[in-house]
């Protein structure tokens, strides 16, 4: 069983949870993920490493409440264990060591990914420019973070209730076209955010790294469950990724892909939600 140390709700729907879980701390690295299982009745969820500790000999995941697995595991508290944590799974991300001025963009939730890409680039003393997009001020999280981490943070929201009212790729054009020159953009959101700042970068050939997460089951390369395809050939997100060249990923086919569940999906979000108001809602 994994304990939960930590739990703080970084909006309505985003919650942060630092788990016990020390072989995983020593061994993780930015760009890695988890799959855990709540109890035996769970699915395998993977989430990417938000952060970890080694000295605490604790992992930080970050989940947005989508469906039913991460509905239940926000039923939880700090104290309580959950029955499954395994990991790191998956590749580092790769730090060139001659880049020197990276640009990495957040989308949404994404942020929380790609906030430690951020510090492991700025650890590595690498000047970083971080775009972080939101749809409005309220669902903004980890801005400090983020900021303590960057040589410059521009903050965007699509409706402009907070930072620059635009998209992310609105500023990563301003900021291209502008003069900055980037080695490298690094690109973790919505599949369609991560297409398009592919498209914004091509035409600079700028190299670009996005992080997929695609439907994972076993999380080991066995299942064939998290393919897609790059460059043509059919890689597995678990073993191959989950960085993947943005220049040479077929978007379309996995944003197809992501969809094929989405009934059953919200059948088990609702089947969750009747069992949980039935008196299980505080366990
Ligand atoms: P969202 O839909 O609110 O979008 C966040 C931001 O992305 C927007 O504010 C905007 O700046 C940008 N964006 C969205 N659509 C765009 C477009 N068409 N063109 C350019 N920019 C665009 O995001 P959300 O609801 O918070 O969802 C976050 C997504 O991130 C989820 O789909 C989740 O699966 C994904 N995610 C991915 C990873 C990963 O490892 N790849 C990790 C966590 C979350
Ligand atoms: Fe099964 Fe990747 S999740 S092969």
């Amino acid at each position: 069983m994994y304990k939960i140390v930590t739990k703080r709700e970084l909006n309505d729907t985003v919650t942060l949870m630092e788990i016990e879980a020390p072989h995983i701390a020593r061994k993780a690295k930015a760009g890695q993920f988890i799959i855990f299982r709540v109890d035996e009745q769970g699915e395998r969820v993977p989430l990417t490493i938000a952060d970890y500790d080694t000295e605490k000999g604790t992992v930080t995941i970050i989940f947005q409440i989508v469906g039913a697995s991460t509905k239940l595991l926000n039923t939880l508290n700090a104290g309580d264990s959950i029955l499954d944590f395994v990991g790191p799974l998956g590749v580092p991300t790769h730090i060139d060591p001659e880049a020197k001025r990276v640009c990495v963009i957040g989308g949404g939730v994404g942020n929380a990914i790609a906030y430690p890409q951020a510090k492991a680039l700025h650890n590595a003393g690498i000047q970083v420019d971080m775009i972080a997009g939101f749809r409005s001020k309220d669902i903004v999280i980890l801005e400090d973070e983020m900021r303590a981490v960057t040589d410059n943070l521009y903050m965007m929201t699509d409706d402009g209730t907070y930072g620059e009212k635009g998209l992310v790729t609105d500023k990563l054009k301003q900021l291209i076209e502008a003069g900055n020159h980037y080695d490298l953009v690094v690109a973790i959101g919505p599949v369609i955010m991560m297409k398009f700042v592919a498209a914004t970068t091509k035409p600079h050939n700028i190299k670009t790294l996005v992080s997929l997460n695609p439907i994972m089951i076993d999380g080991t390369g066995m299942c064939g469950g998290c393919r897609v395809r790059v460059g043509g050939k059919m890689k597995f997100a678990c073993v191959d990724g989950p960085d993947f060249d943005g220049h040479e990923v077929d978007f379309d086919e996995l944003m197809h892909r992501n969809s094929f569940y989405k009934e059953q999906e919200a059948t088990a979000r609702d089947h969750e939600c009747r069992l949980l108001k039935g008196g299980n809602q505080n366990g």
